[in-house]
């Protein structure tokens, strides 16, 4: 049975003291789910100590929202794997959408990126998404698969459960609707059976893939409805404590709904 997660990418957003005081606003509305569900908090850099210190007391991880391949060297303003695990970090997130659309990104980059991150002790969690055009064409789940196996192409299978994959359709990021709770699903599905036909069944069957774009406490649930999304992966709505804490509401009821089935 895959833990399910939710998760939140800060973006340029929440300085240090705002993400003590999120910390501190979250910590009761979250306490009764225990460890039913992992939650994540991927904080801008300069927020990572003041987070860490302030999640601290109760079951969220934090993690950035990207890193350097290198540990370390003459690379002005990057940061290092290590330096992330130094600073607290259990997650990296790697090819969120805005890092390929404003940073050049690739998915060549990428790979390298989590090379190192794996073998830091970082938890990646990778980002995979077609364009609107892509959508248009009707070629999503070939991007998918083109992207997840150029990122993951040097890791063996018995690595594959411990990156979290993240379905992010570009076009639907930062916009006014997720997509549409099947269509994601199908996306998810044929993702999973990339996965099995490249790494095997089992790295399949145990890898989380969780969606991200659009998520808010409207349509969660809808998402959640399906077996192979296994959480949700928020921007905008997860900018308050408050609203963090209706997504992992939902994910936690999800994980009762599936554990009965
Ligand atoms: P929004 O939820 O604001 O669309 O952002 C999603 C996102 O970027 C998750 O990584």
């Amino acid at each position: 049975m895959r833990r399910l997660i939710a998760g939140t990418g800060w973006k340029m957003n929440i300085g240090a003291t705002q993400a003590a005081r999120y910390a501190a606003q979250l910590a009761p509305l979250v306490a009764a789910l225990g460890d039913a569900i992992e939650m994540f908090v991927l904080p801008p850099f300069t927020s990572l100590p003041a987070a860490k210190q302030a999640f601290s007391s109760f079951a969220v991880g934090i993690g950035a929202q990207n890193m350097h391949w290198e540990a370390s060297g003459a690379w002005t303003g990057e940061i290092s794997a290590p330096m992330l695990v130094e600073a607290g970090c259990r997650y990296v997130e790697l090819a969120h959408s805005e890092r390929l659309e404003h940073f050049g990104e690739t998915y060549d980059l990428v790979r390298r990126k989590l090379n190192a991150a794996v073998a830091s002790g970082l938890t990646p969690i990778l980002c995979l998404g077609e364009t609107a055009e892509d959508k248009r064409r009707a070629v999503a789940d070939d991007i998918l698969n083109e992207q997840m196996s150029l990122a993951l192409r040097d890791q063996p299978p018995e690595r594959i459960p411990t990156v979290i994959l993240a379905y992010e359709p570009r076009w639907a990021i930062g916009a006014a609707a997720a997509a549409a709770p099947d269509y994601a699903a199908e996306r998810h599905r044929g993702l999973r059976k990339a996965v099995s036909d490249r790494f095997g069944a089992e790295a399949a069957a145990e890898v989380r893939i969780i969606y991200g774009g659009s998520v808010t406490p409207g349509n969660g649930e809808a998402l959640m409805a399906h077996a192979d999304i296994d959480g949700l992966f928020v921007g905008r709505a997860a900018w308050s404590a408050e609203g963090f804490a209706d997504i992992a509401a939902i994910v936690a009821r999800a994980a009762i709904q599936r554990k009965k089935q």
